[in-house]
């Protein structure tokens, strides 16, 4: 549709997460006129719900080598070290600078920051703030730093397409508004540079950790303005959720992997300890093996669930250490002090996104990307715990130092030979709001946490279906679904899940987050590469 109403701005920044709002109060210091534009209220993504925290060779005797081991051995052969190195040296200064920006982290009885660990890290390096609401306090920094700097927010803005120059550059982005006066309906911020900061796409799951925000918008716009998005197929299933029946919807709650950091033991419904002696680390071996252990295990048991118990820990540290997880428990009737805590895997992550190189550059000259909804090579094939909040700040803060060096709008240049699968183009008559739910259901029956050729098939069959039910409505009364936030989303979700499933039957091997059950082992020969995908624009 076309614009009702528009303003300009040297940078728009698309999202208010971590990464977001890092971009845009830096941009904002070095001079540039800056808008953040976000599809809820600034505090409604994925930032505010992470748990555990910010990973860093922040403490005694820990350094960035042996935070990058860690994270290229939990990337499973397909992180890009350059980009690893970046985030592990960088990492610890863009801390400290958060810190500086108004974050309150947890410290020891010494003074100096209390670190704790989480699963794949051989060392206590994470960093965390209320115990285990780092998130919280993040976004809760973040945003007050952008009404003390008088930053302009334009909330309720679902963002609908990149707008490019002649040239293929980009200009801008339209905008669908609402409740916000002045800038209600369709309108579009013109700009030069846009700062793809839109989070995850844990949504296209029936049962995730994201909040219902997250759609995967940033990754639609981006497949329709025809930039690479790469390594899809990464969906990380986060290995302790708290488990609220087999038929469970939308956002569920996390138990952070810092439970398990803290001494917690994963059993099963006789009290075995399971993950003994199937890894080193046991309950705190890299995501995705855990994971798979405790699928592997509700397999053989024919069980809905295992557990997670932490009765030692006592009420005392419950109360201090974990009180939003233990408010949490609580609230659906599970005491953790008294009990073992259901868990089971959920949609937690996704490793891949829009591709990047190391300033953040996406291959649209003037179109960049940070945090969840960005690929730049630092998660492999299994994001490691807690590199997430710290790969926003780095990237982000990498973006403002390219934009402002002057040679913003090269674009990225593709550094390594790739595979490029050209599917067909997006979904892009509307769908209905409550087609969102048909999708969340076919991706977790056939691209959930264990996939096989014949389950892909089928999910591609159904996804194509309800593509072809839109495209055959759009033509013949030349109109589909009423254009809304629940109409985009759902469209955002079916044009994300097809790559998703595409890319997840391309890989005929079983890597990280990524489980085949028909290719049960990892294919070096084959398969130690990506999958990078690009659509033809279709802005029709
Ligand atoms: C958690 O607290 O377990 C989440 C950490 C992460 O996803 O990195």
């Amino acid at each position: 549709p076309a614009p009702g109403w528009s303003i300009s701005a040297d940078v728009v920044v698309v999202g208010s997460g971590v990464a977001g709002l890092t971009a845009a109060l830096r941009c904002q210091a070095a001079g540039l006129t800056t808008v953040v534009v976000t599809k809820a209220r600034l505090d409604d993504g994925s930032t505010r719900w992470a748990q555990g925290g910010v990973a860093a060779a922040l403490g005694e005797g820990d350094t960035p080598e042996q935070h990058l081991d860690d994270t290229l051995v939990a990337g499973a052969g397909l992180c890009d070290e350059e980009a690893v190195r970046i985030l592990v040296t960088e990492g610890p200064d863009a801390v400290r600078r958060l810190i500086e920006t108004g974050a309150h982290f947890d410290e020891s009885a010494e003074g100096g920051l209390e670190l704790t660990r989480e699963g794949g890290h051989h060392r206590r390096r994470i960093a965390h703030a209320g115990g285990d609401a780092t998130g919280a306090e993040i976004s809760r920094a973040l945003v007050e730093a952008l009404h003390a700097r008088g930053l302009r927010a334009i909330e309720n803005a679902l963002v609908l397409d990149l707008l490019t120059d002649a040239d293929g550059r980009t200009a801008g982005v339209t905008l669908h508004v609402m409740g916000e006066g002045q800038h209600d309906g369709v309108g579009a911020v013109h700009a030069p540079t846009v700062v793809l900061a839109t989070g995850g796409m844990g949504q296209v799951f029936s049962a995730t950790t994201n909040p219902s925000v997250s759609t995967g918008d940033g990754v639609a716009l981006a497949l329709r303005a025809g930039a690479e998005v790469s390594d899809l197929e990464f969906v990380q299933f986060h290995p302790t959720v708290l488990f609220l029946g087999a038929d469970a919807e939308g956002q569920q709650p996390l138990v952070s992997e810092a439970v398990r950091g803290e001494g917690a033991h994963l059993v099963d419904a006789d009290g075995v300890r399971f993950m003994v002696g199937q890894h080193e680390l046991a309950e705190l071996a890299p995501r995705d093996i855990v994971a798979k252990g405790i699928m592997r295990r509700m397999q053989e048991q024919d069980a809905e669930h295992m557990f997670l118990d932490a009765r030692h820990f006592g009420a005392d540290m419950w109360e201090h250490r974990f009180p939003t997880i233990l408010a949490a428990c609580r609230a659906h009737g599970i005491d953790p002090v008294h009990e073992p805590i259901p868990i089971a895997p959920a949609a937690h992550y996704a490793s891949g996104g829009v591709r990047t190189d190391s300033h953040g550059r996406t291959t649209v000259p003037g179109l960049y990307a940070c945090g969840e909804v960005a690929c730049t090579g630092v998660h492999g094939a299994n994001r490691l715990a807690s590199n997430s909040l710290l790969e926003g700040l780095v990237y982000a803060e990498r973006i403002v130092a390219d934009i402002t060096s002057g040679r913003a709008r090269d674009g990225l240049h593709a550094r390594v030979p790739a595979p490029v699968a050209q599917p067909e183009k997006p979904a892009h008559p509307l769908l209905a709001p409550e087609d969102r739910f048909t999708i969340q259901r076919i991706m977790t029956e056939g691209a959930g946490v264990l996939r096989s050729a014949d389950s892909l098939d089928r999910a591609a069959g159904q996804l194509q279906r309800l593509h072809s039910e839109a495209r055959d409505a759009l033509d013949e009364n030349g109109k589909t679904a009423e254009p809304g936030v629940d109409t985009w989303e759902a469209t955002n979700l079916l044009c994300v899940a097809r790559v998703l499933v595409a890319a997840a039957g391309q890989r005929e091997e079983t890597r990280g987050c990524h489980w085949r059950e028909d290719h049960a082992d990892r294919d070096d020969s084959a398969w130690r590469r990506h999958i990078v995908v690009r659509l033809n624009p279709d802005r029709s």
